[in-house]
Order: C-alpha cells, then structure tokens, then sequence
C-alpha cells in the first residue's frame, strides 16, 4: 500500500472548550475500538486554535491526531492576530489546512500566501494540507482543471528540496460550491479532477507523485462517504459539517475501503 487512508476532521469556527473537549472524547473513543479491529487510517481533528491546548493534553497516547486551521508565516514577531506553525506544534498539532477556499474567498488569501505558508509549515514540522478547488463560475465556464492547476503550480516552488520530505504534503480537492452547501461532486468528477492532481504530481515531482495523499471534502456524509472514498485517486477526506457529530465522524471513516 503506497499511501494510509486520511480523514480530517475541519471544525472551523465551531467548539467552547466544553464541547470540543466531549466531541473529541467520542472520536477518540471510536478511533480506539477501531484500532483493536486493525484499521490502518489516520484520522486528524482540526479544532479551533483555543481548544488545541485542551484537546492535545486529553490525547495522551492516542491515535487521533491533532491539526491547525491555518497559520502565519513568520515564527514569532509583531504579527497582531497571527498563530505559528511553531505555536501549532507546541499544542501538539502535526497538520496544518492551508488555502482553504474560506481563507480564500473571505479573508483575501492569495495563490502566493497559501505559497508562502506551505513553507512555513515545512519548516516548522507540520504536514501542510493544501486546498484547491473551483468555483461553480469556474466549473460552469470549463475551467475545473485550469483553476487547480494553477493553485497546485503556485506551491511547487515551496515544497522542499528532498524528495524524502515531499510525502508531508496532503492536497485537498475542494470544489467551493460544495462545500457545506448539501451538493456534493459526483464520484466521476472527484476522480476526474483527483486523477488531474496525480498527473499534475508525476509531471513535476516524479520521485513522490504516488506517496502524495489527494484528500476530497464538500458534503461529505456517511450516506456518500463509501463512493467517493472508493474512488481511485481518493486518499481521504476533509470533513466539514460531518465532523461536528461523532458518530458521522466515525462511520465516514468506517466508509474507507478495506485494505488487504
Ligand atoms: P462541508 O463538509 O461542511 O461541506 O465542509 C467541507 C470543508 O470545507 C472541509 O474543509
């Protein structure tokens, strides 16, 4: 097997500290029972940056993994509002989600912001989970594949030098007209878009192309979980909505194929 299954859990601006630390007990419970049947996936919970601490100090041994949001560039400084890679990692975080369309659309991140971060975050140890995705104009008007491509070329130049660092990266397909709107990508559009991004990966990182993970999120949810995530070039999935109950959690990640 080239690649482990991967399912994040993005929580965004959702979470007290009370039901964040009880959602991530349940997860955490399941992951458990999981583990004694042998599962071989990783599971990640993104919660917000205030219930990190919390959560990583409830964690202890366990196999659910912590990650980031998002992060500043610089390692510390005068940057009112920014959390670093190096903060992340202090509370335990092992991923970061870069370039979500979110940070995009709302917050006036840039191809070349997303850029920057993606160094950072390897320079701090943390595993970058990069966001791509078209908007519902851009579908409509053809330009699905284009639109990736420009956000994956726009981070090349910050992956590392090595090939044996490059497998940190985790590339997300997230088409924003399906996100958290119900309306989720046909299993034939995922591959077709998925198999585009390993193209794009063998074209410019050959030596890496096949341990990179291509994640899908938008509407994902226990009743369209099992088609999508069997489709050739899905790794995983980054979860939205679904990631806010435990129990849908839990049976996206029971929808990942069985490995043998
Ligand atoms: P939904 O699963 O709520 O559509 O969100 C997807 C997403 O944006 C995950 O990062």
């Amino acid at each position: 097997m080239l690649r482990c299954p991967l399912v994040v859990g993005n929580w965004k601006m959702n979470g007290l500290i009370e039901t964040a630390q009880d959602l991530v007990d349940r997860v955490q419970a399941g992951i458990s029972d999981r583990e004694g049947r042998q599962r071989m996936c990783e599971v990640v919970v993104c919660p917000p940056y205030t219930a990190l601490h919390t959560i990583n100090s409830r964690l202890g041994e366990s196999a659910l993994k912590l990650g980031g949001q998002n992060m500043g560039v610089e390692v510390e400084g005068a940057f009112t509002g920014e959390v670093s890679g190096i903060m992340l990692r202090n509370c335990g975080c092992r991923y970061v989600i870069l370039g979500h369309s979110e940070r995009r659309a709302l917050f006036g991140e840039t191809d070349e912001m997303v850029s920057w971060k993606v160094k950072s975050a390897f320079r701090d140890g943390l595993n970058p989970i990069v966001c791509v995705g078209e908007e519902l104009a851009e579908r409509e008007r053809g330009e699905t594949l284009q639109v990736v491509e420009r956000q994956f070329l726009a981070v090349l130049p910050s992956l590392p030098e090595s090939p044996a660092k490059r497998p940190a990266l985790v590339l997300a397909y997230e088409p924003v007209w399906a996100i958290g709107t119900g309306k989720t990508a046909t299993p034939a559009q995922v591959q077709e878009v998925h198999h585009y991004l390993r193209g794009l990966l063998k074209k410019h990182l050959p030596d890496t192309a096949d341990k990179v993970r291509i994640l899908y999120g938008g509407s994902i949810k226990p009743s369209n979980a099992a088609e999508i995530l069997a489709q050739e070039d899905v790794d995983g999935g980054l979860i939205g909505g679904a990631a806010l109950n435990a129990n849908d959690f839990l049976d996206i990640v029971d929808a990942i194929p069985d490995l043998t």
